[in-house]
């Protein structure tokens, strides 16, 4: 009666270590899917905030005010009255976002083609000739 005894308490030992092996083992893949979900989660939160962000920074652009602004501005003096039939490099059909197209116009690095900073050419007008040059 008493070896028995022992003997069941044994195998109830044994299957309880088991068990809390199985539970560790799912505690752990429970809080590595937690994790990685939150991840994931934070990871969307980042992106939209990424594209709100960007969209804010790019004005609305008005293409016939751009039309007027790129003329004005004698942009089509050196990439043509098209953008694409001047000697200066083709910029229609324009290939870039906004941001980059802004950095250039602002200050291209460039030996040939001038500087244009805000007091010459508004961030609003930056985006009428973007919207321009990108639509028309
Ligand atoms: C005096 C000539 C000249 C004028 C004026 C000029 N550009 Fe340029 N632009 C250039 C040249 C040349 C380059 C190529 C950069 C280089 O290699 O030096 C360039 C490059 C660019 C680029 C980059 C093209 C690319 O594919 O990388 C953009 C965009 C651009 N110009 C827009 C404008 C806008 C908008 C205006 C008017 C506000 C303007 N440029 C006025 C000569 C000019």
């Amino acid at each position: 009666m008493l070896k028995q005894l022992s003997f069941v308490k044994v195998e109830v030992v044994s299957r309880y270590r088991f068990d809390s092996k199985v539970i560790e083992s799912e505690t752990e893949k429970y809080m590595s899917k937690l994790v990685t979900k939150r991840y994931v989660k934070l990871g969307l939160v980042l992106v939209f905030t990424a594209l709100i962000v960007n969209a804010c920074n790019a004005p609305e652009g008005n293409m016939a005010d751009g039309k007027r602004w790129y003329m004005m501005h004698n942009c089509s003096a050196c990439h043509g009255r098209q953008g694409n039939d001047g000697k200066g490099p083709a910029i229609y059909p324009l290939d870039m976002g906004f941001r980059r197209f802004k950095s250039i116009v602002r200050n291209a690095n460039s030996p040939i083609m001038p500087k244009f900073p805000e007091e010459k050419i508004s961030d609003q007008d930056v985006a009428d000739i973007y919207a321009w040059l990108k639509m028309k």
